[in-house]
C-alpha cells in the first residue's frame, strides 16, 4: 500500500515517514463506529491513510483550514488559480505580501502556492499574523497536479473542518469516536518553540492541557492515540497509558529521516490490530 498517496502539502512534523508504523497501531476505518477526530490535522497524512467514514479535522492554523475548505468547495478552481501565479521570486513576494485573494478558492490557491514555493515548506507568521517565510524556488511546485487536488477533495467531501484550539475539539467527542492527536513538538525539548506553525507558541503548559483533555476523553470512554516526543516530562503526563517507541521518523533537519525518532505513540487502548 502506498501510504503517501495523498501528500499535497509540505508540512513540518508531517507523519508521512512513519505512516506504516502508525497505521498498524490505529483502528481501521470500519473499527471506528463514531467520528474520527484530528485536532492538529496539519497535512493530514494519517487521516488520508485511514480515510474514515465520518471525520472532524481541525487545526489552529486558519490559512491551512481555508486551504482545505477551498479544495472542498471547488478543487478545479483552486488549481486554476494556483497555475496562474508566475514563476519568479518577485512573484512569490507579490503573492505573499501584496496580493489580496477574493473568496475561498483564491485564498486556498494562495496558501497552496506559498506552501509549495516557500523555504522548506515552513509555516511561520510574524506578530501581525502575516506569513513571513522566504522564497524556496519552483521545484516543489509542480510535483502536484489537479488530480491530487481532486483526490483530496474526494477524501474530505464529508469532513467537518474547523479552525479551533484542540481542547474544545477533544471535549466535543463522545463514546465511539476516535481521536488521533499529533501536537507540535520537537523530540527532547520540553519547552516548545514552534513559531513555525502559527503565531502562537505551543508550550509545556499546552501539553499539560492536552493530557488533561485526553484524560477527560478516556473518562467518556473515547479511544485516542497520540504521537509525542519521548521526553520524560511529557511521558510522565501519560502514566498508565500504553507507550510504544516509534522506530523511524523525521530528523531535526527539515526533510531528513532517522532510525530512532525519539518519538512515541501513546494510546489509551491495548494494541488494536486494526480494531480498538
Ligand atoms: C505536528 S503538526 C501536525 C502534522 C500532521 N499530523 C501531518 O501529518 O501533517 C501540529 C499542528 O498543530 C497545530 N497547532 C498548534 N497549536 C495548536 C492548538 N493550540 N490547537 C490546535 N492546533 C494547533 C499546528 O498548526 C500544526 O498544524
Amino acid at each position: 500500500m502506498n501510504y503517501e498517496s495523498i501528500s499535497f502539502l509540505r508540512y513540518p512534523g508531517g507523519k508521512g515517514r512513519m505512516l506504516e508504523f502508525l497505521v498498524k497501531h490505529l483502528p481501521s476505518s470500519t473499527a471506528i463506529t463514531g467520528k474520527y477526530v484530528e485536532p492538529f490535522v496539519g497535512g493530514g497524512s494519517v487521516y488520508f491513510s485511514i480515510q474514515p467514514k465520518k471525520a472532524v479535522l481541525s487545526d489552529a492554523n486558519q490559512d491551512l483550514i481555508d486551504l482545505y475548505l477551498g479544495i472542498q468547495k471547488d478543487a478545479r478552481n483552486v488549481w486554476k488559480n494556483f497555475v496562474r501565479f508566475g514563476r519568479t521570486k518577485t512573484e512569490y513576494f507579490r503573492v505573499r505580501d501584496v496580493y489580496s485573494p477574493r473568496g475561498l478558492t483564491q485564498k486556498a490557491a494562495r496558501v497552496l502556492f506559498l506552501n509549495r514555493t516557500c523555504f522548506k515548506g515552513m509555516w511561520r507568521h510574524n506578530s501581525n499574523g502575516d506569513f513571513n517565510v522566504g522564497y524556496g524556488g519552483q521545484d516543489r511546485r509542480w510535483v502536484i497536479n489537479q488530480e491530487n487536488l481532486l483526490q483530496v477533495k474526494n477524501a474530505i467531501r464529508q469532513v467537518k473542518l474547523l479552525c479551533s484550539d484542540f481542547e474544545e475539539v477533544i471535549d466535543n467527542t463522545n463514546e465511539g469516536d476516535f481521536i488521533f492527536s499529533d501536537p507540535p513538538y520537537r523530540p527532547n525539548e520540553k519547552e516548545q518553540l514552534h513559531s513555525h506553525y502559527v503565531g502562537k507558541k505551543f508550550m509545556f503548559d499546552d501539553h499539560i492541557r492536552l493530557s488533561k483533555a485526553l484524560k477527560r476523553a478516556t473518562k467518556r470512554k473515547v479511544k485516542w492515540a497520540l504521537t509525542i516526543s519521548a521526553h520524560p516530562e511529557i511521558l510522565a503526563l501519560y502514566k498508565g497509558n500504553c507507550i510504544l517507541k516509534i522506530p523511524r521518523g523525521t530528523g531535526r533537519k527539515p526533510g531528513s529521516t532517522v532510525n530512532d525518532s525519539g518519538e512515541v505513540l501513546i494510546t489509551n487502548y491495548v494494541k488494536p490490530e486494526r480494531g480498538i
